[in-house]
């Protein structure tokens, strides 16, 4: 029998079998183009983001590495962060210079089979590493209005191939999804920066009305951040403990200037108003729109002054009802608030501020943080202590002074109100 044969005298058989593999592979790359899409759609953090868009690249593409530069065009630089010994490096390149700048600033793709032929290819990386650079793939990326993003690099197709019009092709089909997702982590990085600096410009409102509280929302963000590390959380989270460290007293502005500074034992009427704070802090935060992630702000902020044992304030909850985030900021805030020096007390050191808070862990305060406070006591220090006003006069006052249950004093009108001796010396925390 015969066998059928094409236009170019392949065997019928053979050239569809051809044609079938190839059909394949084809699909195979657009499944995985998809899949990639799908991911990047998924990621708003550009730390994560940049990443995860050069390793897919590097798989797709089969090549050792591929960065994606972003444009900087007010320093008119190309810049991207690259993670090296566990930490993330930026790393800047003026706009126009080697062949990633040349890419930015032109428009125009380059393959470049061998870079060592090309003049404008800088050998200094190489030669510095040790690694060979030989074929590369420049992409410039662009978003919808043409506006330029960034620019691909992917480096050393692997087998020393050169990189072809397939992989080009393939490329500018995740560079596609790649610009949509990258705009959309610019745009919510900007949203984030101006939603932090606005809770911190409301944080400084507060501490700017009380002298001797000054500095003190700053103090426990940044005690609250350390233990909840401590504590083994991260992301998100982390820095929604932080930012509701920030605000836990923004409820102060709803207690009057003659309490709120009033330098003497507070009458049963002005205790009730310095209680209410924390309960103002959830109602006015409660009020705020959030960005995705930082919706438990209200909440944690507003349960800084409860207690596992349910004789805190404003609610009286108990152990089950306090977010984690709420424990970590109470036992930030009585620590803060021992290490002051209050009219009513003096400032004190360390040991006696931990030996305070520890006779009140697993009962009133969570047992987890205290530990976790005390693991932490260094780091702690070294965060805030620039943040403490005239700390060292006040410690050595404290220094002379120890202090026993029954000579903390206490906010409340008659001293019996408060639930612990932590407790007791930080009422306005
Ligand atoms: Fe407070």
């Amino acid at each position: 029998m015969t066998q059928s044969t094409d236009a170019e005298g392949l065997p019928r058989r053979d050239r569809l079998a051809a044609e079938v593999v190839a059909l394949r592979s084809r699909q195979a790359r657009l499944e995985q183009a998809l899949d990639i899409t799908r991911l990047l759609a998924a990621e708003v953090k550009l730390d994560v983001l940049l990443p995860l868009i050069a390793t897919k690249t590097t798989e797709a593409l089969a090549a050792d590495r591929a960065t994606i530069y972003l444009v900087d065009h007010e320093r008119q630089e190309l810049w991207t962060r690259a993670v090296s010994k566990l930490e993330i490096q930026e790393i800047r390149l003026p706009l126009g210079t080697g062949l990633a700048g040349h890419v930015a600033k032109t428009g125009v793709t380059l393959l470049i089979p061998d870079c060592y032929q090309d003049p404008r290819f800088d050998k200094t990386w190489d030669q510095k590493t040790g690694y060979r650079t030989r074929s590369m793939l420049l992409m410039p990326m662009d978003n919808s209005q043409g506006d330029r993003l960034g620019v691909f690099q992917v480096i050393n197709k692997h087998n020393g191939a050169a990189f072809d019009y397939e992989d080009l092709t393939y490329l500018k089909a995740i560079a596609a999804s790649a610009a949509i997702a990258l705009e959309n982590a610019q745009l919510y990085e900007a949203q984030r920066e101006s939603f932090v600096s606005l809770v911190t410009t409301l944080a400084s409102t507060v501490d700017a009305r009380d002298r001797e509280t000054s500095g003190h929302s700053q103090r426990v963000a940044a005690s609250s951040e350390i233990l909840a590390r401590k504590l083994g959380l991260e992301g998100d989270y982390v820095e929604c403990i932080r930012l509701a460290g920030l605000l836990h007293d923004y409820g102060k502005i709803g207690v009057s200037d003659a309490v709120l500074t009033k330098a003497g034992r507070p009458t049963e009427a002005e205790w009730e108003q310095l209680k209410a704070h924390p309960r103002f802090t959830h109602d006015i935060l409660a009020n705020i729109k959030f960005l995705r992630g930082f919706e438990d702000i209200p909440i944690i902020a507003g349960q800084h002054h409860e207690r596992l044992d349910g004789k805190g304030y404003p609610d009286g909850l108990h152990d089950a009802d306090l977010t984690l985030g709420g424990r970590i900021l109470a036992v930030a805030d009585v620590y803060d608030a021992l290490r002051m020096k209050r009219y009513y007390k003096p400032s004190f050191p360390i040991e006696q501020a931990l030996a305070i808070i520890k006779q009140d862990a697993g009962q009133a305060l969570d047992f987890d943080v205290v530990q976790a406070l005390e693991a932490s006591i260094p780091e702690i220090e070294a965060a805030v202590g620039h943040l403490r006003p005239g700390t060292e006069e006040e410690t050595e006052l404290g220094q002379d002074m120890p202090v026993q249950e029954e000579q903390a004093p206490t906010m409340a009108p008659n001293g019996a109100a408060t639930g612990s001796v932590a407790a007791g010396k930080a009422e306005l925390g």
